[in-house]
């Protein structure tokens, strides 16, 4: 509980010392004697009501990617004091290769909570992958059957996320959403979704491919995986990477479009040596002008989650950290309430894969006050 990280930063508008407010609670423990064996791959959003909605899968027989699955949710009305019980959105029975997540976006002037997800992602004992969609018109509460995107996107594995989707805000293309994720591993790379009307249509953006495209990985090789999209305030999107080969180094790849994800071209690609990574899908928030990101920091291991800060849109990063959590730890996520309460500007919320002995044990939440109090 207590606080970390107290070392204060002079910022032009005051004071910025992150500092673990809040541990509590485990939102979800697996190996227990319920439906679901692991819980894996956790979500986070903030609705335009001022709601947290925490999501996962539920996996259902064991700890592995593939196999059945639910999507279960829990939802904080008091800025994760506390949680409704766990109820599962999406049921995808008794399947061989079932459900991933996936991306969640919400659309400010609707409301929409909307969540992508693939199905048979890795083509085991099914065929073919599909993009799938449930949406929420009533913030979390009741779920769409789920929509098959792959009928107007073409038939592609794409593994969207894991983490949030964006909306534009600056231009271009202004109320676009933006998701994006990862192909297959041969076929692997960064690929983005949009869709200028809420989500009524969908289309084909920006991709990155993998060298060698749709060939054999060795390791090394460029392999860009697992991603987050952020927007920056000049309207730029920027995507932090999973380095799946550890190419060029053992660190995160970041890259940018400037065309509203209708391209992502390599020459702004770049990789940051601050952000060592052991190969996993990282949590990256932007929130009046300081990029904040999270991973397990360290080149080898899924230990030490970690969160860092940036008041240079991710150049550069603070020397502060704050450890939040030192054992085995995995993905992770972040958001942060808009509203304008005080208390929004004052906490980020981070969700994360912890552990003891292993990262998949459970997910907890952690509520992140941003200068230093409690
Ligand atoms: C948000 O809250 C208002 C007022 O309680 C309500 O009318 C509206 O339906 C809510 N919106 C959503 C998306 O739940
Ligand atoms: C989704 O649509 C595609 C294209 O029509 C189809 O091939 C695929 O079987 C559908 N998937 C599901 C789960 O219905
Ligand atoms: C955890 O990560 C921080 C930030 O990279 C680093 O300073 C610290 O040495 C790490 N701790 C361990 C035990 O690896």
């Amino acid at each position: 509980m207590g606080l970390v990280g107290m070392i204060l930063i002079v910022l032009g508008f005051g004071v910025l010392s992150c500092a673990l407010a809040d541990q509590s609670p485990l939102l979800w423990v697996g190996g227990g004697a319920g439906q679901v064996n692991t819980y894996r791959i956790p979500l986070l959003t903030s609705t335009v009501n001022g709601s947290l909605l925490a999501f996962s899968e539920g996996r259902k027989k064991s700890s592995a990617d593939v196999g059945a699955k639910f999507i279960a949710l829990r939802r904080s009305k008091d800025k994760g004091a506390t949680w409704s019980p766990t109820t599962f959105i999406v049921d995808d029975g008794s399947q061989a290769d079932g459900l991933n997540l996936g991306s969640v976006v919400v659309d400010e002037s609707t409301g929409a909570v909307i969540l992508i997800y693939a199905v048979c992602f890795h083509q085991y004992q099914c065929n073919p992958s599909s993009t799938m969609m449930v949406q929420s018109l009533d913030d979390g509460y009741t779920w769409s059957s789920p929509r098959n995107l792959s009928v107007e996107l073409g038939v592609k594995s794409f593994a969207p996320g894991p983490g949030f989707g964006i909306q534009k805000r600056y231009p271009p293309k202004v109320g676009r959403l933006v998701v994006c994720g990862h192909g297959t591993i041969e076929g692997d790379g960064v690929f983005c979704i949009v869709s200028d009307d809420h989500g009524k249509s969908w289309k084909n953006g920006a991709a990155l491919k993998s060298v060698p495209y749709n060939q054999p990985k060795q390791p090394l090789d460029f392999n860009p995986d697992e991603c987050q999209p952020i927007e920056l305030n000049d309207g730029s999107i920027v995507i932090n990477i999973r380095n799946q080969n550890n190419y060029h180094c053992r660190c995160r790849m970041v890259v940018r479009s400037w065309d509203a994800c209708e391209s992502l071209p390599v020459e702004e690609l770049v990789f940051d040596k601050t952000l060592i990574d052991p190969v996993v899908a990282a949590g990256v928030l932007q929130k009046h002008n300081v990029m904040y990101f999270t991973n397990p920091s360290s080149t080898q291991h899924r230990v030490n989650l970690t969160l860092r800060w940036s008041f240079t849109d991710g150049k550069s990063w603070e020397n502060e950290a704050v450890q939040i959590w030192a054992g085995p730890s995995g993905y992770s996520t972040m958001t942060s309430l808009e509203g304008n309460a005080a208390e929004d500007s004052k906490y980020i919320y981070v969700i994360y894969e912890k552990g003891r002995k292993d990262y998949c044990e459970t997910i907890s939440f952690a509520k992140i006050h941003l200068y230093g109090g409690k």
